[in-house]
């Protein structure tokens, strides 16, 4: 299966709309609504455009993630990160290689735009394979009553975490 790996552009908002929707339709933890968050992110100044991120196969898109700018914040200071915010592949594509895929290239897309760490708050078994790991290690902390082994982080650039610590302040458009 030849998984190709591009930015979203405009012209591919619905079929991401409808691919989010079905992918978390049988996901007991989802509120259901991450497709609306996507596309309220898409309007969010904490939106960044190449980090956007589809999936095709034979022309049709079949996965998608997002990861949108976010800050660690600790009294003063702040460092910017970015936060996972979600990863979508179609049920029938699941199990392929296609999150895999969309998570590394958008690191590396994140890397090249000079971004230094990913936030994200998801399934403790997946993440970890990236090379996520509890936030706590880090003195970061998530603003949800959540088990800590959910909050997650990956460092982009060695170390670059350490001796930072704080709460993560996503975007309003996280809780609208
Ligand atoms: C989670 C999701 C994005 C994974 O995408 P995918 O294309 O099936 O994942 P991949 O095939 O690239 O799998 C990569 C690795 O993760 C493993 N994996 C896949 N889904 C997993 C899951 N739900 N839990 C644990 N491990 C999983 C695979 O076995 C593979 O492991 P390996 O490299 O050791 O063989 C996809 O299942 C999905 O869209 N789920 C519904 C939406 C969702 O839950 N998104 C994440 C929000 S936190």
């Amino acid at each position: 299966m030849k998984i190709t790996i591009r930015q979203e552009i405009t012209e591919d908002h619905k079929a991401v709309f409808e691919l989010i929707e079905k992918a978390f339709k049988d996901e007991v933890y989802s509120d259901h609504t991450e497709q609306f968050l996507v596309e309220r992110l898409r309007m969010s100044k904490a939106f960044e455009p190449a980090l956007s991120i589809v999936a095709e196969v034979d022309n049709k898109i079949v996965g998608h993630i997002l990861l949108t700018k976010v800050k660690i914040k600790n009294g003063d200071d702040e460092f910017d990160s970015l936060a996972l915010t979600p990863v979508s592949v179609l049920p029938d594509y699941q199990r392929k290689g296609v999150g895999r895929k969309l998570i590394e290239q958008a690191h590396q897309k994140a890397k090249e735009l000079d971004f230094k760490s990913v936030l994200v708050l998801g399934h403790e078994a997946y993440y970890p394979k990236f090379g996520y790991q509890q936030a706590n290690n880090f003195g970061i902390k998530f603003p949800f009553d959540v088990p800590p082994e959910n909050c997650m982080a990956i460092e982009l650039v060695e170390n670059v975490l350490s001796g930072v610590s704080g709460t993560v302040e996503y975007p309003e458009e996280f809780s609208s």
